[in-house]
């Protein structure tokens, strides 16, 4: 991959990489789009596929995460990508360095996760290097995840541009995501909750944030196999708690819908 990536550097082509864990679906599609405007047809848009072990707390929720390579690859196709990397092994035996973010990771999937944005950081750093993009797509769906990265761009001097795409949803509110495929019918309607969340509290501007956060979680609660992890009101560069909801503040929650956890967010 590597061997490539430079001689596409040395043919003087824009290389633009869409990081994924598979399992694709509508929401990847725009992100592949989005890739694909920034470069144009003479820029070299890549997709990984790789379910990063490393980013994994729940050695149940990694043997769980769909795998779906052929369809992944059909779509890949369809969308006109030039390579799909999808490497079996990202790591060597006893690797012993990773890359840790020490502010914005001390809060909300840091905290439920750990772990986690160490083995998600150290993952993108590996595949930055080996595919050597201009440009890298992550989703805002994981707005979390979009904030370290670029925190890890900006502080380790990454010559690489992130850019992201809005969440896609379901008609009936639910985030996209490669973890929707596990939830059954009855699961998939209760999930639509999270979106309800985030909607009310775009009606709720003005409003202290433990009022806010107690209301959500008996509406988010009244779904049967709904538990909530947690609802936060953040700044949006900062991901620091708010303790009034504002305009412009964003809401981040996960909830659990049966064994399956979801995560959403949005802007206020
Ligand atoms: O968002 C994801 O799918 C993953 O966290 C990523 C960025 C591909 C790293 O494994």
């Amino acid at each position: 991959m590597q061997r490539q990536a430079f001689d596409w550097r040395q043919a003087g082509r824009r290389v633009v990489l869409v990081p994924t864990m598979g399992a694709l679906h509508d929401g990847h599609r725009s992100l592949i789009n989005l890739a694909r405007k920034k470069v144009k047809k003479g820029g070299v848009v890549v997709v990984s596929i790789y379910v990063n072990p490393a980013q994994f707390n729940d050695p149940q929720d990694l043997e769980n995460y769909p795998r779906t390579l052929s369809s992944d690859k059909k779509i890949c196709r369809e969308e006109s990508v030039d390579i799909v990397f999808a490497p079996n092994n990202l790591y060597k035996k006893e690797e012993s360095v990773e890359v840790k973010e020490n502010s914005l990771t001390t809060r909300l999937e840091g905290v439920h996760r750990p772990g986690h944005f160490a083995g998600v950081m150290t993952v993108v750093a590996k595949l930055f290097n080996l595919v050597l993009p201009d440009f890298s797509v992550f989703g805002e769906k994981d707005f979390q995840q979009v904030a370290v990265i670029r925190r890890m761009v900006r502080d380790l001097n990454y010559p690489v541009s992130i850019l992201v795409g809005p969440t896609l949803r379901e008609e009936n509110g639910l985030a996209m995501s490669s973890r929707n495929v596990l939830l059954t019918n009855d699961h998939r309607d209760q999930a639509a909750v999270l979106s309800r969340a985030i909607e009310f509290s775009r009606q709720s501007i003005g409003s202290r944030s433990s009022d806010l956060k107690r209301k959500l979680r008996r509406l988010i609660e009244k779904q049967p196999d709904a538990q909530v992890d947690y609802i936060e009101f953040v700044d949006t560069i900062s991901l620091s708690p708010v303790t009034k909801v504002k305009k412009g503040s964003r809401i981040l929650l996960a909830v659990k819908i049966g064994s399956v956890r979801l995560i959403d967010n949005g802007l206020l």
